[in-house]
């Protein structure tokens, strides 16, 4: 997979403001959008493994009733030859900002996995998150909500001044215009930075998710899809 033509952009921010930003050490990091069926709780997984791989004791916190990671977690844990492993726990709305302080004195990352709506979770998560990554499919009928994920980024940063919002593109398409179409998109977000990485449409996500794993533990690995983890954890400076 290409990298995305598009370059990082946070055009909307000052430049200093910008800067700050992007120096955001992601501690939390939640991953959320109000369109359902991006890939959130692939990506909080994927990117829990790969931090969880870096030496890091990483927590996911599930915040969606669907309970999508819970189940993953369930899975992952009867399987065998896995040494090391990332806690997941169950919790909802105001909960989360509530028990957020005490949690980071636990873990050195947590990711904040958020239903595909405007949740009292993603509220939540948008108050105490370092770095929020927002995943978009390149249909255009994903993007229509990327103005209202601009909005409610930006009444985050009302009590939460450090946000820093990533926007990237996920189940991009192996060729055609669309992904080039769809990231220039999300370079006009108000607020928003979009990620230099995409992550292509690949089987690899649904195999290794169904069976408890992260790609980057699968056997046979896909090492594109591994690779595009890895990118995307680098550009969240995660
Ligand atoms: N990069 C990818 N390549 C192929 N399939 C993917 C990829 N990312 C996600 N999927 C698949 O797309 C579907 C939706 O993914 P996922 O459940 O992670 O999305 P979500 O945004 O968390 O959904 P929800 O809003 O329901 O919580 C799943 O079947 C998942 O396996
Ligand atoms: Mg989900």
């Amino acid at each position: 997979m290409e990298r995305v033509s598009v370059h990082s952009s946070i055009s909307t921010l000052h430049g200093n403001e910008a800067d700050e930003r992007r120096s955001v050490v992601a501690v939390i990091l939640a991953v959320g959008n109000i369109k359902g069926g991006v890939g959130k709780t692939t990506l909080a997984v994927n990117v829990a493994v790969a931090l969880m791989q870096q030496g890091r004791d990483v927590l996911l916190i599930d915040g969606d009733e669907q309970a999508s990671a819970a189940t993953f977690a369930r899975v992952r844990a009867d399987r065998p030859g896995l040494k090391n492993n990332f806690t997941t726990i169950q919790l909802h709305g105001a909960a989360i900002r509530q028990q957020m302080l005490h949690l980071t004195r636990k873990y050195d990352r947590i990711i904040i996995d958020v239903a595909g709506r405007d949740t009292g979770s993603l509220r939540a998560a948008l108050t105490v998150a370092d770095v929020i990554l927002i995943p978009f499919q390149p249909r255009s009928v994903d993007l229509w909500t990327a103005s209202q994920m601009s909005a409610l980024v930006i009444e985050g940063r009302h009590v939460n001044e450090k946000l820093r919002a990533c926007a990237m593109l996920n189940l991009a398409d192996p060729q055609g215009s669309d992904n080039n179409v769809a990231g220039e998109a999300l370079t006009m977000m108000v607020g928003v930075e979009a990620l230099p990485v995409m992550v292509g449409r690949r089987k690899a996500f649904p195999n290794a998710f169904s069976e408890g794993y992260s790609v980057l533990e699968q056997k046979p690995k896909d090492p594109k899809a591994v690779q595009e983890i890895r990118r995307v954890v680098e550009a969240l400076g995660a």
